[in-house]
């Protein structure tokens, strides 16, 4: 398990997120991402090339060898870097501690041994990025005894270098591919369906081969949203984003750019999963709904007449128009519609509709990141505006309903609604690697993330 962890690190640095062609995420992964990688992939590079040694044969029975084992892999220095229009080369310098086990004393040899391999990133069939090694070269140095007084035939030594040298040639670029192999299987948690509510979920893929510059490795991911298994459909035209360039912090690990169609999916999503509408109920004497037959009777004479006897009052709020998100410089906003009965609860269960409005709230959208979701809470920017729709109970004068309307809305209405946003939609990522210090930056039709990634198994 731990093994598993470990290999799919190192390349999990090599690629984070899925995609389809609507609605758009950039996904880029910057030199210090390299660096955090050679930084934690140090444990298990080290495991891997700790390869079994085969017998040596040792015809002549001079060296009277039993057996030779690997005792301790250092790695003192792994490297990754960019390849501008390739991939990613690793470069790492490991010292192999061996023992010799034989009839006499055992010795104790180390060689000092180099590895060079090039990585290319592609996408495979069903969206997740694949990692493939196009060239792999390990170098190696003579290997020296640990102590000098029980010196073995220089023949002998020669043999058993021979021996060491093809053993490693063989099987050390063997046991970073197979890195690699686990690595990509990791890399295949990308495309997992992510739970963004009851009766949904997104799916990031990648769609294209990655772009590669000498400082930065970078994909365009498709995200889908479904609905009881449905896809979020936008009809409009998301896929055209323009991606914006440069963009971010290029110091930090990851950057994200989220287009303005991921937004808008979303609360397509939530308003056709009903998920946002909501009714805001009474008893009398409430001080959380202080709406009653008997306030509105004073401000609507055909309320009081028809309701002798304070009756509490029921809002449903429903929202069948599509809130629409606004992304500009430095800040983000919601404009719901929702319409709203006002009703009161009759004796037999059912409702009496006394009027209907048509409300405009324009909210102001504050977002941030928690670990790999990306969540947001809202707050009233100005005054919520309300039409009536439909009445009957008369004539209703909108500016005397408003103050006491706006007071036992708003509340339940951003309560409601801020429970929602801070469930957060899954931004792309692979298993165990989540968002650390992350910023977020809002632009004229995209919100930028730029935030330090954590390997946590
Ligand atoms: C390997 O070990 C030798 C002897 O301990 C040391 O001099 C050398 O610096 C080491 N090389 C690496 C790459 O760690
Ligand atoms: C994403 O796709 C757009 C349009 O095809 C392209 O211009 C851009 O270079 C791509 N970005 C990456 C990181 O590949
Ligand atoms: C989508 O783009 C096409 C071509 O640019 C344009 O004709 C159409 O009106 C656009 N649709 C929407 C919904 O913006
Ligand atoms: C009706 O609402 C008003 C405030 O809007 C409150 O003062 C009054 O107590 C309520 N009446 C009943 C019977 O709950
Ligand atoms: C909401 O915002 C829109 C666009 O900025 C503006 O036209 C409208 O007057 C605002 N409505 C309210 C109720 O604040």
């Amino acid at each position: 398990m731990a093994q598993t962890c470990g290999l799919s690190l190192l390349l999990t640095l090599l690629l984070p997120a899925l995609g389809a062609s609507t609605p758009g995420v950039e996904f880029r992964l910057n030199s210090a991402a390299l660096s955090y990688v050679s930084e934690v992939g140090k444990a298990p590079l080290q495991r891997s090339l700790q390869v079994t040694v085969p017998h040596f044969l040792d015809r002549r029975e001079v060296l009277q060898v039993n057996r030779i084992q690997i005792v301790k892999v250092h790695v003192a220095r792994l490297r990754l870097k960019f390849i501008a229009g390739f991939g990613v080369r690793l470069l790492t310098a490991a010292n192999f501690t061996f023992e010799v086990v034989r009839a006499k004393k055992p010795l104790e040899l180390k060689m000092p041994v180099a590895l060079m391999a090039d990585m290319q990133v592609f996408q495979s069939a069903i969206g997740t990025p694949v990692v493939s090694i196009s060239s792999c070269l390990s170098f190696f140095d003579n290997a020296v005894l640990s102590d000098s007084w029980d010196r073995p035939l220089p023949a002998l030594m020669v043999l058993l270098q021979r021996h060491l040298k093809a053993v490693l040639r063989n099987k050390l670029c063997l046991s970073v591919s197979n890195l690699v192999q686990n690595l990509n299987v990791h890399l295949g948690t990308l495309i997992g369906l992510n739970p963004v509510g009851p009766e949904s979920q997104i799916r990031y893929s990648v769609i294209d081969i990655p772009t590669v510059t000498d400082d930065y490795i970078a994909w365009n991911i498709s995200a889908i949203l479904f609905l009881l298994g449905k896809p979020i459909i936008l009809s409009s035209n998301a896929t055209l984003f323009m991606w914006p360039h440069p963009m971010g912090d290029e110091g930090v690990m990851a950057t994200v750019v989220l287009s303005q169609g991921l937004f808008d999916a979303s609360f397509l999503l939530l308003q056709k999963a009903g998920s946002l509408n909501l009714d805001i109920t009474s008893q009398l004497k409430s001080d959380d709904n202080p709406l009653n037959t008997s306030s509105l009777g004073q401000l609507i004479p055909e309320v009081a007449r028809q309701f002798p006897e304070p009756m509490p009052v029921v809002l449903k709020v429903r929202l069948g128009a599509t809130p629409v998100a606004t992304l500009s410089t430095n800040s983000a906003t919601l404009r719901l519609q929702p319409f709203v009965e006002v009703l009161v609860p009759t004796s037999n269960s059912a409702f009496q509709s006394l009027f209907s409005l048509d409300v405009v709230v324009n909210l102001s959208l504050q977002l941030s990141v928690s670990k790999v979701k990306l969540q947001g809470s809202t707050s009233v920017l100005g005054a919520i505006q309300l039409t009536v729709a439909s009445s009957n109970v008369g004539f209703i004068n909108t500016d005397q309903v408003h103050e006491l309307m706006g007071t036992v809305f708003e509340r339940p209405l951003l309560d409601h609604l801020n429970a929602l946003l801070s469930m957060g939609i899954p931004l792309p990522t692979v298993a165990n690697l989540y968002y650390v210090n992350p910023q977020v930056f809002i632009h004229e039709g995209y919100v930028v993330i730029s935030s330090e990634l954590s390997y946590q198994c």
